[in-house]
């Protein structure tokens, strides 16, 4: 007996539905992508109880006539696309034709929807049957309410995380439709309370004030490029500024939130050692491609999405972002409010020794365009922080920090070309490791000879690269046994990295070191020809500038 049977339409919506919408906060994304399909100028999005006793999303869009408003809830029933061409052109955030089925299946639908120049008129769908049709008063748009979600499907519902969870999915979701559409009015309203709402004025400073928190965009980078007709903006939000996760990394293409690792990696490595070691910048990357570079047909959610030449384009993110952070000239942390909102926490540095910076390293053609003004020294707080002044204000500079960028960026720049140069050593040095480590040191051994390093038979040092001090030998060669002990996949760029914050770290100039004044000269100069000065390499600031004006508001001669 033949047992296999067609699903009725029922059922199959159902199935589908768990893939189209499993929680509150996918449904005010399919309805808020229809309201922007339909040329919505305004949005407001209100939930009640966490969306799951309501949710209603009113536009001011197209519109639908009746026939259509009762299609929009047939499955595989679209607007946007017609054949298997249109795939390869989507200009619109839907075109699959499942949203409002899903949707209506495991709800209780009320439809309410205006054409321009005709009458209101209203559907109901509950568990996805018909109920009712009639007319509606409502402005030209669309007003879509969804009550009861998942009433008839006891295990989705079940499936619902805390409050708290599906309260964070959905203004995250807010979020990114509001920044993939600066022209678009969006307000979000939980139980009444208005919780967001962005100007859609196209001001990009506003709407990531309105979505971040008043005043993030202080410092703000921003950069804008064309590169193989694809065109690329950037809003790189000052490093000082973290996060400790990657989710306020966003890119945008043509209008939509994607996600996409390549890329988000690409942020990352443009900010490179602007931050501290897991920190994540917020940054958003729009771009605007033709459609048939992409392809969005991957998931029904479609935030994947992937691109013909993704190398070539993260290359370019990448760069972009770093050549713009580094030109940004008023880098200098201005008051102390900043640093304290950032830096909460507490630092020990973990110095050995103090090591002479050498000023034959400082090339004398970068002090023509220096980053950090001419300032003058006039002493020393707390046996740290060095202090400058000039006609600007007052400069605190931390000594610890500001060494250990010059080291990171003299190493860094050394290890790029590792295998250069070389030093024989007239007596082999013995080294002081462990078992453990003399085993790693076997097992990577080329590696260590592809840096410059040789080892006779009993495994002494013989030769070692010309960038490293004699007596950072130690230093750098435990800090590379480290990390490949670590991670037994060698990315050399990895590598380079972290090595050389390693080393800088160890061999900097301690906090609550007296310096001589040569130290101290050394100390300015190798800063002002730093590529980028303004933090150590783990992100902290190195030179933090008081103005006049800051002094001057905190004596109370000014008022503001
Ligand atoms: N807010 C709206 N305004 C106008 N038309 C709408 C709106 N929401 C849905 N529609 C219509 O209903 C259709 C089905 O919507 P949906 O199920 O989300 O599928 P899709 O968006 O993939 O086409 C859309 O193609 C569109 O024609
Ligand atoms: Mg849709």
């Amino acid at each position: 007996m033949s047992i296999i049977k067609l699903m009725d339409a029922k059922l199959a919506n159902m199935i589908a539905a768990g893939e189209v919408v499993d929680r509150p906060a996918s449904v005010i994304k399919e309805l808020v992508e229809n309201a922007i399909d339909a040329k919505a100028t305004q949005i407001r999005v209100e939930s009640f109880d966490m969306g799951m006793k309501k949710i209603v999303v009113t536009d001011d869009g197209i519109g639908m006539d009746l026939v259509d408003a009762h299609m929009a809830f047939s499955r595989h029933a679209t607007s946007k696309i017609t054949d298997e061409q249109d795939l390869n052109h989507i200009h619109t955030l839907g075109f699959r034709g499942e949203a409002l089925a899903a949707i209506a299946s495991v709800s209780k639908v009320i439809l309410k929807t205006r054409q321009k120049n005709h009458e209101g008129i209203q559907v109901t769908y509950h568990g996805g049957h018909f109920i009712s049709e009639g007319v509606a008063s409502l402005n030209q748009g669309t007003i879509v309410e969804v009550s009861d979600l998942f009433y008839n499907t006891p295990a989705r519902f079940k499936y619902i995380k805390s409050d708290f969870a599906e309260k964070t999915a959905m203004i995250d979701i807010f979020d990114r439709l509001a920044l993939a559409n600066p022209e678009i009015r969006l307000s979000l309203y939980m139980d009444g309370k208005l919780i967001k709402q962005t100007f859609g004025n196209r001001d990009f400073h506003s709407l990531i004030d309105q979505i971040y928190g008043s005043k993030i965009t202080e410092g703000m980078t921003v950069f804008e490029h064309t590169v193989s007709k694809i065109h690329m903006r950037g809003f790189l939000v000052s490093p000082l500024v973290s996060r400790s996760r990657k989710k306020d990394i966003s890119i945008f293409v043509n209008g939509r939130y994607i996600k996409n690792y390549a890329l988000i990696q690409a942020v990352i490595e443009g900010y490179h050692s602007m931050l501290m070691v897991g920190k994540y910048p917020i940054a958003l990357i729009y771009l605007q491609m033709d459609p048939s570079l992409l392809d969005v047909n991957v998931h029904p959610q479609k935030y994947e999405v992937k691109f013909v030449n993704e190398s070539m384009l993260a290359y370019h993110i990448e760069l972009f972002v770093k050549e713009s952070l580094l030109k940004k000239t008023h880098a200098i942390p201005e008051t102390l409010k900043e640093i304290k909102k950032t830096f909460k926490e507490t630092y020990t540095p973990t110095s050995i020794d103090f090591t002479e910076i050498r000023e034959e390293s400082i090339r004398e053609t970068e002090l023509a365009l220096p980053k950090i003004p001419d300032l003058e020294y006039i002493g020393v707080f707390s046996g740290t922080y060095l202090l400058f002044q000039n006609d600007q204000g007052l400069y605190l500079m931390d000594q610890h920090a500001a060494a250990e960028r010059i080291r990171y960026e003299h190493y860094y720049k050394a290890l790029a070309q590792p295998s250069q140069a070389i030093k024989n050593l007239l007596v082999p040095h013995e080294l002081t490791l462990t078992k453990e480590d003399l085993d790693v040191l076997n097992h990577y051994l080329s590696t260590f000879e592809s840096y410059g390093f040789g080892f006779d038979s009993s495994l002494n040092l013989t030769h070692l690269p010309i960038w490293l001090e004699h007596q950072e030998i130690e230093i750098a060669l435990e800090s590379m046994l480290t990390m490949l002990s670590k991670s037994q996949k060698i990315d050399l760029a990895t590598l380079r990295d972290s090595l050389a914050k390693d080393i800088s770290c160890k061999g900097a100039i301690k906090a609550n070191k007296a310096l001589s004044h040569n130290e101290i000269k050394a100390l300015m100069i190798g800063l002002r020809t730093c590529e980028n000065p303004y933090t150590c390499p783990h992100g902290r600031p190195t030179l933090i500038k008081l103005s006049h004006y800051d002094i001057e508001r905190m004596f109370k001669r000014v008022v503001s």
